[in-house]
């Protein structure tokens, strides 16, 4: 699991790094010549993923995020990172009432606790050390409601709140804080919640790659903004989401159950 050993580079955590974005922005900091710290949770697919990046100058680690002990781990392993990309999560369909409540709770823990708990256990050293950059990735759900992925929205809308707050907070400490909120990326998350049929039901335009939604993060955190909406598309629409035409259409084109 362990490769080179770390040097002077400065070294960047990606939580999420076995597919999708978070392999998007492992393969992107390793072009610009970050140590990397990389964390996901299945063993088999955080190899093959470790393998096909093929970077020395990085290590993995296996955590559970989606409970107080995984981000323990990683805390306990990775010292001090500059920067956080504070990526991990999954999509997950429920209709109220329809979820457990430990699928309830492990999916807000993942989603917003759990980024918390990390961003919380790390700060403190960027103030000392007077810099750093922290991504969080939210989602365009973040602002929009999402019928029958209540618990993911607004777990969504939390993590969106505290980054946003964080952001003036930490503005004059010369660390920024930058969330994302991507809308439908092409990534493994949908087959993964048994959404398939989102490939073939949200129209191609809406679709954005994983390596454009880490271009326009990167992009924006560079520039210190605290928010970034990735996609031409999701820029123009996202004003209009919370208006109940707009609203209407959004979900009709988005929904996630089949009846
Ligand atoms: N795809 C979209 O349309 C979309 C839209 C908006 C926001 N997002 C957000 O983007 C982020 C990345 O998702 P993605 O689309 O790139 O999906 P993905 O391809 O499924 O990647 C998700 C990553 O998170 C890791 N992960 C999931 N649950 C974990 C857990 N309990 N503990 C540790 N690691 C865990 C996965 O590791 P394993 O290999 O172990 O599963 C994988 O590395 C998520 O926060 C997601 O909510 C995605």
């Amino acid at each position: 699991m362990i490769n080179d050993l770390e040097g002077e580079q400065p070294k960047a955590l990606i939580t999420g790094f076995s597919s999708g974005i978070g392999f998007a922005y492992a393969q992107h900091l390793a072009k610009q010549g970050w140590y990397l710290e990389l964390v996901s949770k299945d063993p088999t697919r955080a190899q093959k993923a470790y393998e096909q990046l093929a970077y020395p100058h990085s290590r993995y680690h296996l955590a559970d995020l989606s409970n107080i002990g995984g981000i323990k781990t990683v805390t306990e392993k990775v010292d001090s990172p500059e920067l956080i990309i504070a990526n991990a999560g999954i999509t997950k369909f429920g209709e109220v009432g329809g979820l457990k409540e430990s699928e309830r709770k492990d999916l807000f823990y993942l989603l917003c606790i759990g980024v918390i708990d990390l961003l919380e256990e790390y700060v403190p050293d960027m103030i000392t050390a007077g810099k750093g950059r922290i991504v969080i990735v939210s989602s365009i759900g973040a602002i929009t409601p999402m019928p029958k992925s209540s618990i993911y929205a607004s777990a969504k809308s939390a993590i969106n709140s505290y980054g946003q707050s964080l952001a003036k907070e930490l503005y004059s400490k010369n660390i920024s804080v930058t969330v994302s909120l991507p809308g439908y990326v092409k990534t493994e998350a949908h087959a993964k919640a048994g959404l398939t049929h989102l490939r073939d039901k949200v129209p191609e335009w809406m679709w954005v790659s994983a390596d454009q939604v880490v271009l326009e993060t990167e992009k924006a955190s560079l520039k210190k903004k605290s928010q970034v909406i990735p996609g031409i598309i999701y820029k123009l629409v996202s004003p209009f989401l919370n208006m109940s035409l707009a609203n209407k259409i959004w979900n009709k084109m988005t929904k996630r159950g089949k009846s």
